[in-house]
């Protein structure tokens, strides 16, 4: 924690890299425990590596020119790996994150205009109350040491719970996220190794254990999407709402109910981890930083005042979204993003042949030695000057076509969240209770993040 001396502040915790390119079996182990560890410390310092763990090739690569080459100018050939879409596909089945070609176009084209500003701004209420809601159990906290990982997980279900099945008739929301969830955990771990290209023979029984545990939670989801097709728009409106209404322009097309459902799981699995890991993520910062906590409380106090926070206050809380965009940068949620190359290529130094796994370390590429002025530090000014910063050296919702198509909805909804908590409340590190950063599917703060709770 900065002490306000002359010697310069240590960074925020960091996960330790390999030494060496692993090969088949120390990657398996390691990737297991934790996806960070299998990258080389070379690959913070090169614009591309390449190796290869049994017979499968593979290359990480952080050159911008090579990143917009792969996300945006030949998108067509460097589709997702099979190996992710396989880890997801029994969960969420041809959903958007999945699919590939004309099936993911019609559905993104269907699902992108609840994700429009407008929408985002009309499901903003449901964020409103869920900040207050946590606020309201940060209370009972007031004077001790509280798992805000817990917490911002409970404020974002909340969210997720509210957008996907507004009503929540009849549908064990907790039984349904808490069933996905689970899944995701227990399946990516094994899926790490068809990443790594191991051999088909190894046992994966968590896949097919996970997989039989979530027929319950697609029946719950189906059953609620049929009641609301025969009852109309809910009181709130939600995104199963505008989803049934998405028409595809050219055919007509609607989505089944079978689609409706992979979708809506979709935006749980996609949105709830994934903000709740960015908003504990960032309130662990603002406790190792306690200058930059101070700034962006003094802001939300004066803009909010004892409420909570709305879309109407959001473009007045600079100082909290540059913390959750450092945040982004430091702890990026999707720290990995995995494509297989359908073609012979070159990306930067990188020579790819049809087969390759291309990866883009995001968690590597935001703390890169060539791009990035003090890489591992905890800087939310540096995004007073994002001209400076190259748009394909940061990618915390990805880029091109497949960007995250809830990017403004995850920013809006961390936003309000943090705001409401900095402005009544103090934040301080835990001594020896440091989190430490561990990916699986996720990037999460392994033992929690424990912070001593009081008044502002
Ligand atoms: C801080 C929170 C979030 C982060 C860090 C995040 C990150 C990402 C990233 C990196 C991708 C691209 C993956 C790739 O190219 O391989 C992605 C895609 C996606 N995200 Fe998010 N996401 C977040 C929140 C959300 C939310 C709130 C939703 C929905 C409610 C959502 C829904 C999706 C969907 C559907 C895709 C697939 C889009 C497509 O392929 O067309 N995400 N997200």
């Amino acid at each position: 924690m900065p002490d306000g001396s002359e010697h310069p502040a240590p960074n925020p915790v960091a996960a330790p890299l390999a030494q060496a390119p692993m090969g088949l079996w120390d990657s398996y182990r390691t990737a297991r425990r934790n996806i960070l560890e299998i990258i080389p410390q070379r690959a913070l310092h090169q614009p591309a590596i390449s190796g290869r763990t049994g017979p499968q090739r593979w290359h990480m690569i952080a050159d911008p020119g090579a990143i917009r080459r792969m996300l945006v100018e030949s998108v067509e050939d460097y589709p997702k790996s099979e190996a992710t879409k396989s880890i997801l596909r029994p969960a969420i089945g041809e959903s958007l994150f999945v699919a590939e070609g004309a099936h993911w176009r019609w559905q993104r084209r269907a699902a992108a205009p609840a994700f429009s500003a407008r929408n985002v701004d009309a499901l903003t209420p449901i964020m409103t109350r869920a900040a207050e809601a946590s606020a309201a159990r940060l209370e009972e906290q007031v004077g001790r040491a509280a798992n805000l990982l817990d917490e911002m997980t409970a404020a974002t279900f909340d969210v997720i719970s509210d957008v996907t099945f507004a009503d929540g008739q009849g549908v064990d929301r907790t039984g349904v996220s808490a069933g996905l969830e689970a899944y995701v955990d227990r399946a990516a771990r094994v899926s790490v190794l068809d990443v790594l290209g191991a051999p088909g023979w190894l046992p994966r029984p968590e896949r097919a254990a996970a997989a039989r545990a979530l027929a319950e939670t697609t029946k719950a989801a189906d059953a609620a999407i049929e009641r609301r097709r025969a009852a109309g728009p809910g009181r709130q409106a939600d995104l199963l709402d505008l989803l049934l209404e998405a028409e595809d322009r050219d055919t007509g097309q609607r989505m089944t109910t079978a689609e409706l459902r992979d979708n809506l799981m979709t935006f749980i699995v996609a949105g709830h981890e994934t903000t709740a890991l960015t908003l504990a993520w960032a309130l662990y910062l603002c406790a190792f930083d306690e200058e930059v906590q101070a700034a962006a409380r003094d802001e939300a106090q004066a803009v909010l005042g004892p409420r909570a926070a709305t879309a109407a206050d959001v473009g007045a809380l600079p100082q909290t979204r540059r913390i959750i965009e450092e945040t982004l940068r430091l702890y990026p949620a999707g720290g990995f993003l995995s494509r297989t190359a359908q073609v012979a290529d070159r990306l930067g130094p990188a020579i790819i042949r049809p087969g390759d796994t291309v990866m883009i370390p995001v968690y590597g590429l935001h703390r890169h030695r060539r791009l990035w002025e003090a890489p591992d530090a905890f800087r939310p000014d540096r995004w007073l000057d994002r001209d400076r910063i190259d748009r394909f050296q940061y990618l915390p919702f990805g880029d091109g076509p497949r960007i995250c198509i809830g990017a403004r909805f995850a920013m809006q909804e961390a936003v309000v969240i943090l705001a409401t908590l900095l402005a009544r409340f103090r934040f301080s590190a835990v001594r020896g209770r440091d989190p430490k950063p561990v990916m699986i599917l996720t990037l999460r703060p392994e033992g929690g993040v424990w912070l001593e709770v009081s008044r502002a």
